[in-house]
């Protein structure tokens, strides 16, 4: 089924023209699904969704002009117009790399030796030159094309005018989303825990944020439904845009299931909600219990083991999905992709050419190079498989230390299904100051403490939205940055800081 779906992928490359070899060619998703157009129903139109900035936004004029001088019918233009450098002003003549192979990961024949990536001038793949002058805000064809067959193959969205665009990074992405799509003083509604940037983009807007509560299953519909339906207009106008983080969300590492998506999605279209769906942690894929793998692991059967994103589950038009690179390969290259419909995605990049103006190009022929050249969509496939199985592993000891150092009788913790956070809930109760001291003083203490123990945690206030869930503190841990050998440790350390906050004694042996 994955092989006849990348089969496609190809054939398709095969029947299409070359890729465009100009400064900054418009090229869009269209030109690069392998279905044809016009095989499902169009988004519907979002008009009344857009803020007054991009409503009232319109396209550069030079960039509309750079765009009709390069009509490929007409004779070649000598440009007089735009102010991009000729190649020769460019320092830099090539570009070279290593990286791994695209089927290191597989576990049959992989291949360990690193292989050499490059660009160079002049080169017809991605031509160096052109990646180092300005180029299309919607980003290279080379990467376009590899981002929107990417979403085809594990999304397929379930209507017909859906486009990629792609960007500097879901922070970036963020940003120009509201800026789109709010205006100063709306309201946006965000899972009552959630990652503290897209706050701080939100506030940064003047919009206002507010939290819905949070179950096991991640954001709770019943409570969204309560505050849509119970909306009073004294507050401001009602909320129209819903952030979530569906898959090992920051910072409470719950995943939301199928049938929990599909019920918000179900009041979003009976609310006229739109849905920010940023999904960094969609490819960690941990399994639902300690040491699980079940069976061997191929690129097929991860996939099908995946969620529903709500790109997949997005019949009118009105999701936009934001991808990055940070978690899977690397945050210093400041690149993603968001999809969306085509009447979202052109307001995307009319905010774009205002603002970041297009991701970097060295920045995408590092990405092309290595996912598109050397790796392909299987060789990605591979690289998510192996990094889930790794992660579970971590996630695995972190989990464990938990259980065997936490004083269990007042903390709780679930085991994560995807992503990088474990979430430690700590009942005050058991405080023997309960009462005369504020919870904030208490988590600042355990945090305290457990810095002096030589082990960095998140406070959860730092991530609150709603009001903290009475009786209770909260800690993030993340199982991805410190050394495999350490995580055990560190849960030791933060287990002594606790625990001699609420003056429980040392741990008991096991
Ligand atoms: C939920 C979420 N969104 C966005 C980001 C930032 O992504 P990027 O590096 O693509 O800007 C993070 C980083 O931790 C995150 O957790």
């Amino acid at each position: 089924m994955l092989r006849a779906r990348l089969l496609k992928i190809e054939q398709k490359r095969a029947r299409s023209d070359p890729l465009p070899q100009t400064d900054a060619p418009y090229t869009d998703s269209f030109e690069f699904k392998v279905e044809s157009s016009g095989s499902k129903p169009k988004a519907r139109r979002l008009d009344h969704h857009f803020s007054l900035d991009s409503t009232e936004q319109v396209s550069s004029p030079l960039k509309d002009s750079s765009r009709s001088a390069r009509d490929p019918s007409k004779p070649p233009i000598i440009t007089l117009g735009t102010a991009r450098p000729a190649p020769h002003f460019f320092p830099w003549t090539s570009l070279s790399m290593e990286g791994l192979p695209h089927n290191h990961f597989a576990k049959v024949g992989a291949d360990s030796a690193p292989v050499s990536m490059g660009s160079i001038n002049g080169e017809n793949a991605y031509n160096l030159s052109i990646a180092m002058s300005y180029g299309y805000s919607a980003g290279s064809p080379q990467v376009l094309r590899f981002a929107t067959e990417h979403v085809e193959l594990v999304h397929n969205p379930p209507y017909d005018d859906w486009e990629c665009c792609i960007t500097c990074g879901t922070t970036s992405a963020m940003e120009i989303a509201f800026r789109v799509l709010c205006n100063r003083g709306d309201w946006v509604l965000l899972e009552g825990y959630t990652y503290p940037g897209t706050i701080a983009a939100a506030n940064a807007q003047g919009l206002r944020t507010m939290g819905v509560e949070m179950d096991n299953d991640g954001l709770s519909p019943q409570h969204l439904r309560s505050i849509l339906e119970g909306w009073n207009e004294s507050k401001g106008r009602k909320p129209s845009v819903l952030y979530m983080i569906p898959s090992g969300q920051n910072p409470t590492g719950t995943s939301q299931s199928a049938a929990r998506r599909k019920d918000i999605y179900r009041i979003a279209e009976e609310h006229d909600l739109y849905i920010i769906e940023d999904d960094p942690y969609y490819f960690f894929n941990l399994g639902e219990s300690l040491d699980s793998e079940d069976g061997p692991t191929t690129p097929e059967v991860f996939l099908s083991r995946l969620p529903p994103s709500y790109l997949s589950l997005d019949t009118s038009g009105r999701v936009l999905r934001m991808d990055s690179v940070s978690k899977i390969l690397a945050p210093g290259i400041r690149c993603g992709w968001v999809t969306a419909s085509s009447q979202v995605i052109g307001k995307f990049v009319s905010q774009t050419e205002a603002g970041v103006l297009s991701p970097s190009g060295p920045s995408q022929v590092m990405v092309y190079k290595l996912l598109d050249e050397t790796w392909g969509h299987e060789g990605l496939l591979w690289w998510l498989v192996h990094l889930s199985a790794q992660y579970r592993q971590r996630r695995d000891i972190l989990f464990r230390a938990c259980q065997k150092y936490l004083p269990l009788e007042i903390c709780q913790c679930d085991l994560p299904k995807m992503g990088m956070f474990l979430w430690i809930q700590v009942s005050l109760s058991a405080h023997p100051l309960a009462g005369d001291r504020s919870a904030s003083d208490i988590e600042d203490s355990i945090y305290n403490a457990a810095l002096d123990n030589g082990v960095l945690v998140s406070k959860g206030t730092w991530f609150a939205q709603c009001k903290n869930q009475s009786g209770y503190l909260q800690f993030r841990l993340t199982y991805a940055a410190a050394e495999e050998i350490d995580l055990t440790k560190a849960v030791e350390r933060f287990a002594v800081a606790v625990r001699a906050e609420f003056q429980l004694g040392e741990t008991p042996p096991v």
